[in-house]
Parts: structure tokens; C-alpha cells; sequence
């Protein structure tokens, strides 16, 4: 399974490096494409690294992971590429101070996303996790099994990035349709509360206990 990783900083290039090591192929970009070179040759054998719209161009299933006031410019250059394909939104429209998010209840990040790249299936997943559990690549935390959520409206994209995740070794969590993303980034801005607010530090995580 290809997969193109669109931003390599702290959470493209944890979840690529991590992904690259079960056996997925990852291709990294950037938009200083020497970043997306360093994180390939970090990662190993399995990744390489390309502009934005070769990489989407090569792969099933992407992974956007920039900030979101760069996920316009992103889409506008490489939305028509995504059609059909699996686009994971691990972003969080939070405010330059980190202490809100610029939209929500009527709307989320995802669901804008989604009419950006309206011819992908979009997934959100990854974004209630903090890049330092990614990159320890250890998806426990004192013996629970951290848990990823996801919200997508698409069946079987859905199920691609549960394969993922539970490859990882997290706890794969249906949260329901994209309109869940709602839910999914004010419990980003909780994690980082619960981490840099209240002083718990990055490597924590949810667990969700049925
Ligand atoms: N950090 C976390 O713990 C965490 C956890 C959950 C979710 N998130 C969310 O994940 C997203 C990424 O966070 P991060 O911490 O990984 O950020 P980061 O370390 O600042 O990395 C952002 C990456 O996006 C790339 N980028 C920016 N504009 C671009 C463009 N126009 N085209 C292509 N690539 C572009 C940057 O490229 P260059 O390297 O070339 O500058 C950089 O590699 C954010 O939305 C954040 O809210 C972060």
C-alpha cells in the first residue's frame, strides 16, 4: 500500500517513518522539498520523497499533515489529484495561540476539507494524539492500548486507515460519520490542554474503555 505524506514535520514524519517500518510505502513531500528528502532517508528503505503532486499522484491512501492556514494553498495545487483516494486529515484548526479552534459546531476542519478535495474520501484520524507518541512508536501507554479515532462518510476508506492504525498497534476507534471530526478536534485542543496547559507533558494519550 503507497502512501503519500503531504508536510513532513512532527506528524508526517512519525506517522510516515512509523508507517514505512509495517511495510507501508511512503512517499514524503514538503514544501521544502529538502525536508521531505531528510525524512526519507530517516525513515529507510521503504520511502522516498517527492513534490506534493507527485506523491499524491503515486499513492492510495494520503496522509495531510500541515497546518491547517497551509490546506488551501495545499488543495488547491493537488485537489484534483485526490480524486478517489484516501485523504487522512490529521489537522487541527487551532488558533495562532494554541487556546481555541478557529472553527467548529457547525463545521470542522474535515468537513472543509472535504469540499476543498471534493472528489476524495476524506478520514479524519490521527489528530487527538501528539506527534511525540508517534515517533516513540510504542502505542501503549503504562500497558493501555492508546486509542486513534477516526470519522469518515466512506466505508472502505474507513477501513484502510483502521488497518493502519491497528498495524500501529493503537486501538482503532469508529467515531462515526466525517460530521464527528466536530468532536474529534475539541478533543485535540483537550489533549493539549491536558498536556501543555496542565502540565502532563507529550506523552499521553486516550484510551477508550468499552
Ligand atoms: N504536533 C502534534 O503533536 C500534532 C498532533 C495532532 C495533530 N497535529 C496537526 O497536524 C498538522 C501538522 O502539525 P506538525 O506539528 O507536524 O507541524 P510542523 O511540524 O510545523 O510541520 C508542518 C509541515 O507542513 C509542511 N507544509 C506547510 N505548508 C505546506 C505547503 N503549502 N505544501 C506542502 N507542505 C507544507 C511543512 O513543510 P516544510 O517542512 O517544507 O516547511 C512541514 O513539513 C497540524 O495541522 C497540527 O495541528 C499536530
Amino acid at each position: 500500500m503507497k502512501l503519500a505524506i503531504i508536510g513532513s514535520g512532527n506528524i508526517g514524519k512519525s506517522i510516515g517513518t512509523w508507517a514505512s517500518m509495517i511495510g507501508y510505502e511512503v512517499i514524503f513531500s514538503s514544501k521544502n522539498l529538502q525536508h521531505a528528502q531528510e525524512a526519507a532517508k530517516a525513515a529507510g528503505n521503504n520511502s522516498k520523497s517527492a513534490n506534493v503532486r507527485e506523491a499524491v499522484g503515486l499513492a492510495e491512501l494520503v496522509l495531510l499533515a500541515v497546518p491547517y492556514g497551509a490546506v488551501k494553498e495545499v488543495l488547491s495545487d493537488a485537489g484534483p489529484l485526490l480524486k478517489d483516494k484516501v485523504l487522512i486529515d490529521a489537522t487541527n484548526a487551532l488558533t495562532d495561540d494554541y487556546s481555541g479552534l478557529k472553527l467548529g459546531f457547525t463545521t470542522s476542519a474535515a468537513e472543509e476539507i472535504q469540499k476543498l478535495a471534493s472528489g476524495a474520501k476524506v478520514v479524519k484520524a490521527f489528530n487527538t494524539v501528539f506527534a511525540d507518541v508517534y515517533a516513540s512508536r510504542n502505542p501503549k501507554i503504562k500497558g493501555n492500548k492508546v486509542s486513534v479515532f477516526y470519522a469518515a462518510d466512506d466505508k472502505e476508506a474507513k477501513m484502510k486507515v483502521a488497518d493502519l492504525i491497528s498495524k500501529m498497534g493503537f486501538d482503532a476507534v469508529d467515531a462515526g460519520p466525517l460530521k464527528a471530526a466536530r468532536n474529534l478536534e475539541p478533543m485535540a485542543l483537550l489533549n493539549i490542554g491536558l498536556g501543555y496547559g496542565l502540565g502532563n507533558g507529550t506523552s499521553i494519550g486516550f484510551s477508550f474503555l468499552r
